[in-house]
């Protein structure tokens, strides 16, 4: 099984969505995935539950018939220091399926705040109160023990929009990470930033570690997660190439990646082999280490909420169905899509091509 980690500490890059359609394409492809809801604002479950749930009770009643695995009861039992085989048997009974048959999700919780509290608190102080610093380490294995007990080939992680300590942890967790971008002045500064903040969780938790003579090589967080790249987002061909007002970020965040990101990623060995990304990405004319430009989506985000399908599975009766649109713009619509389709399609394989 490997685990990939989307993460930006900026919102709005697209990370939720990113993770729920490499997701599913991965599971089209054969793959079984877990994608697993750590921001406490839900999102992910949102958009496999669908819109509608949000309004009524239905997330009352799943949480409380604990049918499906949640992080609510894990946030507990991690909390108050349960031993693994507890917390796993406290989780849930089985992993939600999406309607994708090889897509599951393992749904999130309001209360995945508090345990970002605690694990800020744990990396700092934890040592000699054992029941705090165990949780450090035994929140990734908990998650990937329930991953690999459903027979997961990928466990994918969407994590919130921050520096906190849980992310932290399942970053320095991971097997590979990815970083989702858009193309404005945020997200380059926030790729600077996080160049800085990948290099103090890695001292952090090597800190952590031999303060708490943490030497098994198997411990959860091994602290060499290897990026894999960027994809850039929102992306808008006009006759094929980008808005020039986009282009500039979009080079500019180029530059920083690899000028200044992947500089320090080598000296902490935090990247994937350089040979490897570039045999994955030259096929379909990509360097290192641009995964892919996602275009704008327009209006069949909104139809993809509905529907909670990916927009590339949206087919030509769901799109009637959800939008008031016929004729020309329906079968511009439904074009779209499929170019989404070959999109998703191609960045998974480069995916699996760098991580299997
Ligand atoms: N390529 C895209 N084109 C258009 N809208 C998008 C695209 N990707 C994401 N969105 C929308 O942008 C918003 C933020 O995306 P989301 O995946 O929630 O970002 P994050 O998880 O990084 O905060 C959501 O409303 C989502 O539907
Ligand atoms: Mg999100």
């Amino acid at each position: 099984m490997k685990s990939i980690c989307l993460f930006n500490h900026k919102g709005g890059v697209s990370k939720t969505t990113t993770t729920f359609n490499l997701g599913w394409m991965l599971g089209n492809k054969g793959y079984k995935v877990v994608m697993v809801d750590l921001d406490s604002q839900c999102n992910l479950t949102g958009q496999v539950f669908g819109y509608q749930a949000l309004e009524d009770d239905y997330f009352e009643t799943f949480y409380r018939e604990r049918q499906y695995i949640s992080m609510g009861p894990i946030v507990k039992g991690l909390i108050e220091g349960h031993n693994l085989e507890t917390i796993k048997v406290a989780a849930g009974h089985e992993l939600f399926k999406t309607n994708n048959p090889n897509l599951f999700l393992l749904a999130g919780h309001l209360d995945v705040a508090d345990l970002d509290a605690q694990i800020t608190v744990s990396l700092k102080i934890a040592t000699g109160i054992p029941a705090t610093r165990n949780i450090v380490g035994n929140l990734p294995a908990v998650l990937k023990s329930i991953a690999e007990a459903a027979g997961a080939d990928y466990l994918l992680f969407d994590l919130s929009p921050n520096v906190g300590g849980l992310n932290e942890v399942i970053l320095m967790s991971c097997d590979y990470f990815i970083v989702p971008t858009s193309p404005d002045y945020f997200c380059l500064q926030a790729v600077d930033s996080f160049t800085k903040n990948i290099k103090k969780w890695k001292r952090e938790i090597k800190k952590f570690k031999e303060e708490n003579d943490i030497v098994d090589k198997s411990y959860a967080v091994h602290n060499s997660p290897k990026f894999i790249g960027i994809i850039q987002q929102r992306y808008r061909p006009r006759s094929e190439r980008p808005a020039s007002s986009f282009q500039k970020w979009i080079d500019k965040i180029d530059t920083a990646v690899n000028d200044k990101l992947v500089p320090e990623l080598e000296k902490i060995d935090c990247i994937a082999a350089k040979n490897r990304i570039e045999d994955a990405l030259a096929p379909y004319g990509l360097k290192p280490y641009n995964l892919a430009y996602i275009s704008d989506f327009n209006s069949l985000i909104a139809i993809g909420h509905l529907t909670k399908k990916p927009i590339f599975e949206l087919t030509e009766s769901d799109i009637k169905a959800n939008a008031n649109v016929f004729g020309k713009a329906l079968d511009t619509m439904s074009v779209s899509a499929e170019k989404f389709k070959k999109e998703f399609g191609d960045l998974t394989d480069r995916i699996v091509n760098i991580t299997q």
